[in-house]
């Protein structure tokens, strides 16, 4: 197997912002027909490493700073939501080295951009069984999810310990406990009543979908709001899609026709 150079630009400890400019949107994007959301499925940070003979946990942490790119991205392009999958209900069944490795990054990025995240107006929410976490994670999300819960800038939704399937039960519960208080009448439960009850409540359905990597599946990722996404997915492995790669996503979401079951009518 080849094996390529690591780029200089994977520290994850380095600040959000990496500098205050704001990159301006690629001049043939159309301002008005950018989606409003985005969801990523940040693939290949293990194949990212093995190919540079590095072991797996490096792809992690020059993924990382990939993310960091990209919510900076997106908020400077006028993308107003990024949910990004982390870590699925089905991740615990990797080597217990490397789900520790991923649970003490996610709290030490946290940690460390924490304060960058509330200079620069962005929202973040963690989605998923959070319960399950370690204690400590569990405290850093609690903090920076009250820090930036009123922010009025990019909604920066981070998929940990998620599964869909998990989620779309944890609502039936939730709704069958409001039928058997006498809240809600099991005939009257509409689309509406489900979506409040999942962990996205609130945001609006991804109108994107970016897997890295090749993978053509959605491996348990947001199955209900995800019905009219657009899906984009590129062989770039996570830790290299960069500015280039989020652009010329934007610009095969702009060729789409999205007809949501009717038909053009020019
Ligand atoms: C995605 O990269 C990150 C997580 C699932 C945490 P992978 O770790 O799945 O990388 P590959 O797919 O093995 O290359
Ligand atoms: C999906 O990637 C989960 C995340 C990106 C967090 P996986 O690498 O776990 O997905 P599969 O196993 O290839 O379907
Ligand atoms: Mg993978």
């Amino acid at each position: 197997m080849s094996r390529l150079p690591a780029p200089p630009s994977t520290d994850p400890g380095s600040s959000l912002s990496g500098g205050t400019e704001v990159t301006p949107r690629p001049a043939d994007l159309d301002p008005a027909r950018l989606p409003r959301h985005i969801a990523v499925i940040m693939d290949g940070n293990g194949r990212w490493a093995a190919r540079r003979g590095l072991p797996r946990v490096m792809g992690h942490r020059a993924g990382v700073a990939t993310l960091k790119r990209m919510v900076r991205l997106c908020s400077d392009w006028g993308v107003g939501a990024l949910t990004a999958y982390a870590f699925s209900t089905e991740n615990w069944s990797r080597p217990g080295e490397e789900v520790n490795f991923l649970m003490t990054l996610f709290e030490r990025v946290l940690s460390s951009e924490i304060d960058a995240l509330v200079s620069e107006g962005v929202r973040i929410r963690f989605l998923g069984d959070l319960e399950a976490l370690p204690a400590s994670l569990q405290k850093s999300i609690d903090g920076a999810t009250r820090r930036t819960a009123t922010n009025s800038g990019i909604h920066f939704n981070v998929c940990t310990n998620y599964g869909s399937r998990r989620e779309l039960v944890r609502a039936a519960q939730r709704l069958a406990r409001r039928v058997c208080n006498g809240e809600l009448d099991p005939e009257a439960i509409s689309e509406t009543d489900l979506a409040a009850e999942l962990h996205t409540a609130g945001e609006s359905d991804p109108d994107l979908l970016i897997r890295t990597s090749g993978e053509q599946r959605l491996s348990n990722f947001l199955l209900w709001q995800l019905a009219y996404a657009e899906i984009h997915i590129t062989d770039v492995l996570w830790p290299d899609f960069d500015r280039a790669c989020l652009a010329s996503a934007l610009r095969d979401y702009q060729g789409r026709q999205r007809r949501f079951g009717g038909v053009m009518t020019s």
